[in-house]
């Protein structure tokens, strides 16, 4: 692994729970705040693992705010680094994937970008919005719908799904170098609130 994946990783791990707890809270409030909630989604949300900033207040606060449909990731086998989107209520049977990861266990499987929005996970982001994964590519594959651009050759301005990575302040770095295949966040919530980014 990268020597700036794992320092990244290293110093969200270090957080104290009170501190995890307390950025959650603030991150929630900051995105049920954003005018892009305010009409119903479909909403791709992730389980948060290895020091990630909490999406469970977030969660519950959208069940029972009601209106969403929420999705969970789910890897694909047939292709390798493939992810695909399951439906995830307070009724969703789990089951742990080959990361450990709790996926839903049935329901429909919906490609990324027929959805509307996604929460992405991160390791780190800067401040044009290029993201630094896990290193799995399977955000990137997932989402590479929004790398395609238009007839003339611009990428379209209003591009779905919206991707919101969800992260600590303490993610950001100076700046990321962007391979080909990377996609860009349209912004990025953390407890101090929400950036967002013009590509
Ligand atoms: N759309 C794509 N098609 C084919 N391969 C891809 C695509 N996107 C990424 N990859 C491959 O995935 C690998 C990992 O990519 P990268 O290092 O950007 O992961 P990441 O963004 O950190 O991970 P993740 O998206 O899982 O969080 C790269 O070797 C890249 O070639
Ligand atoms: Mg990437």
């Amino acid at each position: 692994m990268s020597p700036l994946r794992q320092s990244l990783r290293k110093a969200r791990r270090a957080l104290t729970p009170q501190q995890q707890l307390a950025h959650a809270r603030a991150a929630t409030t900051h995105l049920l705040r954003s005018p892009w909630l305010q009409r119903p989604l479909h909403l791709a949300v992730f389980l948060s693992t290895d020091g990630e900033l909490d999406t469970r207040p977030l969660i519950e606060a959208l069940w029972q705010r009601g209106g969403h449909t929420l999705y969970l990731p789910v890897l694909e086998h047939s292709l390798p680094h493939a992810m695909l989107f399951a439906p995830y209520t307070p009724q969703t049977r789990l089951t742990p994937n080959r990361y450990g990861i709790p996926e839903p266990a049935e329901g429909p499987r919906v490609p990324g970008c027929r959805l509307d929005a996604a929460l992405v996970p991160l390791v780190g982001f800067d401040a044009t919005g290029n993201r630094l994964g896990m290193g799995g590519g399977f955000y990137d594959r997932a989402f590479s719908c929004r790398l395609r651009r238009g007839e003339n050759g611009i990428r379209q301005k209003w591009g779905r799904p919206r991707l919101i990575g969800w992260a600590h302040a303490l993610q950001q770095v100076e700046r990321l170098p962007a391979q080909p295949w990377d996609v860009p966040l349209d912004a990025v919530v953390t407890e101090r609130g929400i950036l967002t980014f013009r590509h």
